[in-house]
């Protein structure tokens, strides 16, 4: 493989750069690419004392930088600090790399946030009908973009944000801190996100997208603090994250009732693996609720779920359309759980009151096996819809413990089929244990996707910052 050494030394005479202390880093990071030319915020104008805003030094670092879109690439390097900013784009062939003692910090001026129209596939906004706050870190319509660090910080403040939302005094949807949107070849690796003022990491209308070792910690009674969401994006590999907040820590998407079906893009070939979640009022991985696209070809392995409501959980309703399937699911681990697997037909929460009552979302093929959990309230709670059940549900090998406090009842089903097989405590009717001589070993595919064959090379660089 090959290894690129990049050594550029940046000498920078003008007066005001002079008197600063000036450092010499050398750093290295795997990455899909790495880049010819490279530059420090402190070029641009930036300060990071916590309270100068960076923001038209971002804009200005990016917009100088992208002049070397097709001749290498450039990368934005962010000396350790404290840099306040509000939100500014991307651009393509670009790394933006966060020193591991750099710390962005949100912005709490509003007029520091642009307002962007909502999503297509949404049709109007989460928090309110109007357009969305543009996200902290954005980017559209890109080719090999990157985000990283050595486990740096981007704080998104979101307290103010939260309390905002509570109050109801929102006229647009939050922002959320990344979101690359119409985008290929996407890395977003190695980095801390803290206090989100919605979700944190929002992969929309995008393929080709690697999300790693990213750490996402938020209150657990936060509004709306999805951790990682891909919506409406093929060919997504998120590995290696550690996630606490106040929702879902992945939830998969693709779109909301009339505007998802009319916009008909899925989320398709997403692999989830080593991941460790806490979201005690919400799931480990949430299919939905808004999945009108299609979600189809989902591989989740080597979880672990801590105090959560629910492991893998299932949302779509009637006037949804679209589809869940091929869903497969192994090796997870579950501590403290209110369900371990959840589904549900009837989870309301519509755009608005034109959406379709024939519009019934299909749920077929959902593969889980190889689990154990303890401290479980309720093993499942399975609700399809009467006039279009869940189908091809395979669940084998999972034994759950349930807590002193558990419901009587630990399964109940209505309008699902499938089999279990060697599932403790016994299924309920609908889904039939196989028995020891029918024995079932539940799908997951053993081919790679063409995400899983991506390989990272080594960037090194050594550059001089003056902080
Ligand atoms: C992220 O950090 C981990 C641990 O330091 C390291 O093993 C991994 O290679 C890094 N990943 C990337 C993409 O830089
Ligand atoms: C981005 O790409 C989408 C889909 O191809 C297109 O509809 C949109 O106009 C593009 N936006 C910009 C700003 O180029
Ligand atoms: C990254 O930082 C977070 C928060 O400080 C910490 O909990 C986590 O262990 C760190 N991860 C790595 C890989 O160093
Ligand atoms: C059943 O699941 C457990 C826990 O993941 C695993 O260790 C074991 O190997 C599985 N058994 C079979 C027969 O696959
Ligand atoms: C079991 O779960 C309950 C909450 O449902 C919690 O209070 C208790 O500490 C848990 N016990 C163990 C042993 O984890």
């Amino acid at each position: 493989m090959a290894v690129i050494v990049l050594v550029l030394v940046t000498i920078l005479l003008r007066g005001a750069e002079s008197r600063k202390a000036r450092i010499l880093e050398n750093f290295d990071y795997r990455a899909i690419s790495c880049r010819a030319h490279t530059a420090s915020l402190t070029e641009f104008g930036g300060v990071g004392d916590g309270k100068t805003s960076n923001t038209k030094a971002f804009k200005t670092a990016v917009d100088k930088l992208s002049q070397y879109a097709s001749n290498g690439g450039a990368q934005l390097f962010v000396p350790a600090g404290k840099w306040l900013t509000g939100s500014f784009s991307l651009t393509s062939h670009f790394t933006l790399y966060l020193h591991k003692d750099a710390v962005l910090l949100a912005s709490q001026d509003i007029n520091e946030w642009p307002v962007i129209k909502p999503l297509p596939s949404y049709g109007r906004g989460r928090d309110a009908a109007a357009g969305r706050f543009t996200s902290l870190i954005f980017g559209t319509n890109l080719t090999d973009v990157i985000v990283t660090g050595d486990n740096a910080t981007i704080d998104g403040q979101g307290e103010f944000w939260w309390q905002q939302f509570h109050k109801k005094k929102l006229k647009y949807t939050r922002p959320y801190l990344i979101e690359i949107m119409f985008s290929e070849n996407i890395q977003i690796s190695n980095l801390t996100l803290l206090n989100s003022p919605s979700w944190n990491v929002h992969p929309v209308y995008s393929s080709n997208i690697l999300v790693q070792g990213i750490t996402i910690i938020a209150p657990i009674t936060s509004p709306n603090t999805d951790g990682i969401n891909p919506d409406s994006c093929t060919n997504t590999r998120i590995e290696d994250c550690y996630i606490v907040s106040g929702d879902d820590c992945v939830a998969v998407k693709s779109g909301w009732d009339e505007y998802g079906i009319a916009f008909g893009w899925p989320t398709k070939q997403l692999v989830i693996r080593r991941l460790t979640c806490i979201s005690p009022y919400s799931a480990v991985i949430a299919l939905g609720s808004e999945m009108s696209g299609g979600i189809q070809d989902v591989r989740a392995e080597d979880i672990v779920a801590i105090h959560t409501e629910s492991g893998v959980r299932i949302k779509t309703a009637v006037g949804r359309g679209g589809y869940v399937k091929d869903i497969y699911v192994r090796k997870v681990t579950m501590h403290t759980m209110k369900w371990a697997f959840w589904m549900t037909g009837n989870y309301g929460s519509h755009a608005d009151t034109h959406w379709d009552p024939k519009a019934l979302p299909e749920i077929k093929g959902i593969n889980y096996r190889d689990i154990v959990a303890d401290n479980v309230t309720m093993a499942a709670r399975l609700e399809g819809i009467s006039n279009a059940p869940f189908t091809g549900i395979c669940i084998s090998n999972v034994t759950i413990g349930l807590a002193a406090k558990a419901k009587k009842q630990p399964w109940t089903c209505a309008d699902v089929a499938g089999i279990t097989s060697g599932v403790t405590p016994r299924p309920c009717e609908l889904l039939p244990d196989q028995g020891p001589e029918k024995a079932v070993t539940c799908e997951f595919p053993e081919d790679n996707l063409p995400i899983d064959l991506v390989e990272l090379r080594k960037c090194s660089y050594s550059m001089h910052s003056y902080v």
